[in-house]
């Protein structure tokens, strides 16, 4: 049942204020000012190291909390793609904790690499949304994302959900090993709980971000730029895009561009900044600016103040509502979302069943 949408894609980005209101939820105290998290007593101030392991969107998810835990918690952190994992066959030290990302569990690549860490790892955590799973069930202690049925072959709730599920563990760490003080434990755990309102608010951004994708889909390379907590994004909304409308699409850290990827700029190729207006925010602008001198076209997302300060000579602007820095990949995950989905409608491309894919890769 698509629920009055046109795709099961569509239902699931519409569903998000919903879903990530529950999994705010189900990990708070029933007050909002303190994290209980299922299973048994997890002690973050005996992890020397975090090892994630994960594949696809799940990935990128890892990539996004990895930056939550090094700057909240200061706990030291690897992340990994499964299928380079089990077979580099790292040393997993003492002390280190792995934790496997997966929507469906059953990931072959992903159980895997769980697998070679039984026996080595303290102990072996999984975020996974199918709490029957095999990844479930394989680990000590499984943290369900409530996604629900994620059907559509593009993951979006699942991976703004996996986000939330990562964020409230890296602040249960934060707290245990007193990284934060408690006025920002407190703001970051009431502003989440606003997060799925903010979801919301960007979600009735929908057409303005429906016209930005019909250009889009003009394009036969695009380009993604994010910093720090937004690089994981830029590559996640790169993959969402190539996934549904056949485009090619890459992202860089926007710092990387003028290593390389400046050279493939010029006024055919459109660049896809995301960029929420943070302590980072000076450093893309001239990234930007550079873009632009080469004639290339600059859809900036960012919010009011940003596009303020970083809009002009840009192609197309997108505004998001401001939030906490720390929330901004979930929240921009929307537009991410939203334009891979609209730029695969303007195509008219099969957007739940993409050619070649398949919603759940039990096979290497
Ligand atoms: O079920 P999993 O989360 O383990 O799946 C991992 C990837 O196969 C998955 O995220 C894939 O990249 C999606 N099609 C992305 O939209």
């Amino acid at each position: 049942d698509k629920g009055g949408h046109k795709h099961f894609m569509a239902k699931e980005i519409a569903e998000q204020p919903t879903v990530l209101g529950e999994a705010i939820r189900n990990y708070l105290s029933s007050d909002g000012t303190a994290i209980s998290l299922p299973g048994d007593a997890l002690d973050f101030t005996k992890i020397n190291r975090l090892t994630m392991v994960a594949c696809g969107t799940a990935f990128y998810a890892c990539l996004t909390a990895k930056y939550w835990f090094e700057q909240l918690a200061n706990m030291p952190v690897e992340v990994d793609v499964a299928s380079e994992f089990r077979y580099r066959e790292p040393p997993v030290t003492e002390g280190t904790v792995a934790l496997f990302v997966s929507q469906s569990g059953e990931t072959a690549d992903t159980l895997a690499a769980l697998r070679y860490c039984e026996g080595k790892a303290d102990k072996i955590l999984s975020v996974v949304n199918v709490p029957e799973s095999s990844i479930a069930r394989e680990s000590d202690i499984a943290f369900p994302i409530l996604a629900g049925t994620e059907i559509g072959v593009a993951s979006t709730k699942a991976f703004t959900c996996q986000l939330t599920v990562l964020l409230l563990l890296a602040l249960e760490a934060a707290k245990q090993r007193g990284t934060l003080d408690d006025a920002r434990f407190a703001e970051l755990l009431k502003n989440l709980s606003a997060l799925p309102g903010l979801v919301n608010i960007a979600l009735d951004g929908e057409p303005q971000m429906a016209a930005a994708a019909r250009k889009l889909a003009e394009a036969r390379d695009i380009l993604f730029l994010g910093r720090g907590v937004m690089y994981p994004l830029a590559l996640e909304g790169a993959l969402k895009l190539k996934e549904i409308s056949y485009i090619h699409a890459e992202a860089y850290a926007s710092g990387e561009l003028k290593h390389g990827p400046i050279a493939l700029i010029d006024k055919h190729v459109p660049v896809v900044v995301l960029a929420p207006r943070d302590s980072l925010f000076d450093k893309t602008v001239s990234n930007m600016q550079e873009v632009m001198a080469r004639a290339g076209k600059v859809l900036l997302v960012s919010d009011r103040a940003g596009l303020d300060e970083g809009g002009d000579g840009t192609w197309l602007t997108l505004q998001m509502p401001s939030v906490d820095p720390v929330l901004s990949p979930i929240l921009y995950a929307v537009p991410a979302q939203l334009l891979a989905y609209h730029t695969a409608i303007a195509k008219g491309t099969d957007v739940d069943q993409p050619r070649n894919l398949a919603k759940s890769v039990t096979v290497e």
